[in-house]
């Protein structure tokens, strides 16, 4: 695993659900303008399923996917009407947002069969990298960074790092927490798709603390100093050494 020192840190840093109540997700549902973005989720496990029912509990509209399709199938009939199923094909040209909730070591596959429809689009990736899970792309995304190999693989996509650093049973039952709330960390080059995930991250009941840019995501990948850690907003920028 890659070890961050503060020396790195200064380098990298310029640059079942919780039942929510219709008022609740009302109270903290999209801004009006955002209420059509539409989310697309390759992968229909632990991430892609609890992503999914956190934002269609916040009135957003999903689309989840995964090679099986029975697997895509059940995670939207367990999410209600907002929730749809597909190829990740269909779920890639679906979603203003696309969310990679897969393995990492189906990146570079998914990434030749869907860079040409998500190019342009906001690429949110909670994947984390396993040597004995992922194999030899694990050694180049600690190496290089998690979100800049994922970059590699996704031209012209506005990738942006978040929700890869908790464990889905955390978010599952810290989600709208009475304040202050789970902080989730974000990191992405484009500001514009940095601020759009920050609203998703809002919508879903946390606080969003953005690093910086893509690569300053190491700091909350495996092995990175934000990595797992349970803690407010405050309590995660004085971990990471951040304003
Ligand atoms: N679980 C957690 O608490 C947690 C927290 C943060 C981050 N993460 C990271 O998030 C990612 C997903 O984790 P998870 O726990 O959700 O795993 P999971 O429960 O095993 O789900 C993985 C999903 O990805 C799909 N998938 C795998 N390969 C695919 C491919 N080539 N094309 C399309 N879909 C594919 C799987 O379905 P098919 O096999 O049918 O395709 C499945 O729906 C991993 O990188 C993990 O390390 C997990």
């Amino acid at each position: 695993m890659t070890r961050i020192t503060r020396r790195t840190l200064g380098t990298l840093l310029v640059g079942s659900l919780p039942v929510l109540t219709r008022r609740a997700a009302l109270a903290t549902g999209p801004a009006p303008e955002r209420r059509d973005l539409k989310i697309g989720l390759i992968g229909a496990g632990q991430v892609g399923g609890t992503l999914a029912g956190l934002w269609v509990a916040a009135g957003y509209h999903v689309m989840l996917s995964a090679r099986s399709e029975d697997e895509a199938r059940e995670a939207a009939a367990r999410l209600g009407p907002s929730a749809s199923a597909g190829t990740p094909a269909q779920a890639a040209a679906y979603g203003d947002v696309v969310v990679l909730a897969v393995p990492f070591r189906a990146i570079p596959s998914l990434g030749q069969q869907l860079s040409g429809v998500v190019k342009g689009k906001i690429l949110l990736d909670p994947s984390n990298f396993y040597s004995f899970r992922d194999g030899a792309i694990a050694a180049t995304a600690a190496q290089d960074g998690a979100g800049p190999t994922t970059s590699r693989y996704f031209p012209g996509a506005r990738v942006v790092r978040a929700f890869n650093s908790i464990d889905m049973s955390v978010l599952r039952s810290e989600a709208r927490r009475a304040a202050p709330l789970l902080a989730v960390p974000v990191a992405g080059d484009d500001p514009a798709a940095v601020s759009t995930v920050a609203d998703l991250v809002r919508a879903a009941g946390f606080d969003p603390v953005i690093t910086g840019n893509l690569a300053s995501s190491v700091l909350f990948q495996p092995g990175g100093p934000g990595f797992e850690v349970r803690a407010n907003a405050a309590e995660l920028r004085s971990t990471l050494g951040i304003r």
